[in-house]
């Protein structure tokens, strides 16, 4: 499906109606070919907005996936770069792509690390955590960072309510809503649960202070805000 690289229907099909650890595991190999692997632009443009907040020394990419992060952290990271993801089979993809990286096999719920990192970013990973644990997850990235640490990701504007983009997340949540009321164990993957006011507030709560700022390769909507921004969450 997508590209003749990538996963047939069927095989998406299956990994749609597995967990989401095992779901990724069966997708492993074929995920870099598919449109869920953070593009090369976006991860571009957030490597060149982190270059002006650093300099940093130890780096961790949460949900790494095959490692499309680690790149963006060896470029602004002196020190050791970790990812950090719960499915063992994109581990092993990204251990074959990225084989100077630490690699750790762990629930990004239950973070195995205390003030570790100078940096901590994710991409493309938020819409596997329901609104209620995002205040555990961010207390988890909290406590793996050093005093003044660092956790930032980008976040994409919502389409505008009524757009083509806009029906399609919304189709697409829907039936997610619908396939975890049926069908167990759930995958957990919503496009419209992570919005900048409430993840704003789960962070200040956690204790980070928040600033965003423009991502300019993205350009702006017709109202003059971002299409994309990224997200800086210091610990004080
Ligand atoms: C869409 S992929 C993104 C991978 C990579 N960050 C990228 O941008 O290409 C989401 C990743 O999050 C991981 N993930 C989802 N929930 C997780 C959790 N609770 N703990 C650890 N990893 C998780 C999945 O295993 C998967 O590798």
């Amino acid at each position: 499906m997508f590209t003749p690289q990538g996963p047939t229907l069927r095989e998406l099909t299956v990994q749609a109606l597995s967990s989401v650890e095992h779901g990724y595991d069966l997708l492993a190999p074929k995920f870099e070919a598919t449109p869920f692997r953070t593009p090369d632009r976006i991860l571009t443009a957030v490597a060149r907005a982190l270059e002006e907040l650093g300099p940093f020394d130890t780096g961790l990419d949460l949900c790494c996936g095959t490692g499309a992060g680690l790149p963006v952290l060896r470029s602004v990271c002196a020190g050791r770069v970790t990812g950090v993801d719960f499915s063992t089979n994109m581990l092993a993809e990204a251990r074959r792509r990225h084989p100077t990286a630490t690699l750790v096999r762990a629930d990004a719920l239950a973070l195995p690390f205390t003030a570790a990192f100078d940096l901590a970013v994710s991409f493309g990973a938020f819409g596997h955590f329901l609104p209620d644990e995002q205040r555990t997850l961010f207390a988890g990235v909290h406590a793996a960072l050093r005093p003044g640490g660092t956790l930032a990701f980008p976040l994409p504007a919502p389409p505008p309510v009524g757009s083509r983009a806009y029906w399609a997340l919304w189709a697409f949540d829907t039936a997610m809503r619908v396939r975890n009321a049926v069908w167990r164990p759930p995958f957990v993957m919503y496009y419209r649960t992570f919005r900048l006011p409430d993840v704003r507030a789960h962070l200040e709560e956690t204790g980070f202070q928040v600033t965003h700022q423009p991502l300019p390769a993205f350009g702006t909507r017709p109202d003059g805000s971002p299409n994309c921004r990224l997200v800086v969450a210091r610990k004080g």
